[in-house]
């Protein structure tokens, strides 16, 4: 069974960044709105939190490979834990003020809009029967979010046009032949705090996923961090 959790960017303390190591700082300094910084510290604070515990690893000692499994190219493929455990796979989605990871042993793929960031539903991310099916932004956003969780359990992201896969209410109709048949996939949505709507995608059958609040996770790593630090030196 996956395993969801999510937390608020604004529940994750800059102490946190510790765990990160030098490609994801690197990778943070990068971001230039200062939102965008913490979203990015926020979830990959998570993955090593959540990874670490499944793994019984130190969160902080793990390593991840971005390579494409697609094209080969180093930087824009689905994130994967090195030496991790056979068949684990994990999937991030941050937007907003929220970030959330799923953990399955089966290809996964998550994916979390914010179902108020628009008003209109954009036309060209959609087949012509989804178009019909979606009153609003609200109605857009809960659809994608089960369009991209397939596309990102994949591993492809929207190098693969979202209009090749379709979605009728909470089923899953037509995908491109090379990434196998509709049935071979699992569609949930996911209950997170409001505004945020979220789906799971799953490669093989399964149930309603467990969906976790990772706000205890990380207010324990803050505090254990803070003891850690606090503790005093012994001078020999
Ligand atoms: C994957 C993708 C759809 C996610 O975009 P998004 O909706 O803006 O962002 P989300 O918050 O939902 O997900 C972002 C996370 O998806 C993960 N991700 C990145 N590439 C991914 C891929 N190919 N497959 C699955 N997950 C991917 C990362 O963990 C990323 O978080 P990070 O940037 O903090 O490391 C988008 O990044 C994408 O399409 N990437 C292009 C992949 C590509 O170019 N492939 C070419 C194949 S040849």
């Amino acid at each position: 069974m996956a395993d969801v959790w999510y937390v608020g960017v604004d529940q994750v303390p800059e102490s946190l960044a510790v765990l990160l190591d030098g490609r994801d700082r690197a990778r943070r300094r990068q971001i230039l709105p200062a939102a965008d910084r913490n979203r990015f510290l926020a979830a990959w604070v998570l993955v090593r939190l959540v990874l670490g515990e499944k793994l019984g690893r130190d969160p902080a000692a793990l390593r991840f490979d971005r390579t494409c499994t697609h094209c080969g190219a180093p930087g824009h493929g689905k994130p994967v834990v090195e030496a991790g455990a056979p068949g684990l796979d994990f999937s991030l989605s941050h937007v907003g003020g929220l970030a959330a990871v799923a953990v399955s042993d089966r290809a996964v793929g998550l994916d979390v809009e914010d179902s108020t960031a628009g008003e209109q539903p954009p036309a060209s991310a959609l087949t012509e029967r989804e178009r019909a099916a979606c009153g609003s932004y609200a109605d857009f956003a809960r659809l994608w979010t089960r369009k991209e969780a397939v596309l990102k359990a994949v591993g492809r992201g929207l190098a693969i046009h979202p209009q090749r896969i379709e979605v009728l209410g909470s089923t899953l109709r037509a995908l491109p032949e090379e990434l196998g048949r509709p049935a071979d996939y699992s569609l949930s949505d996911l209950p997170l705090p409001a505004p945020y709507v979220g789906s799971l995608a799953v490669l093989g059958p399964e149930g309603a996923p467990s969906v976790r609040s990772g706000t205890d996770l990380v207010g324990d790593a803050a505090r254990v961090l803070s003891s850690s630090f606090r503790r005093p030196r012994i001078h020999r």
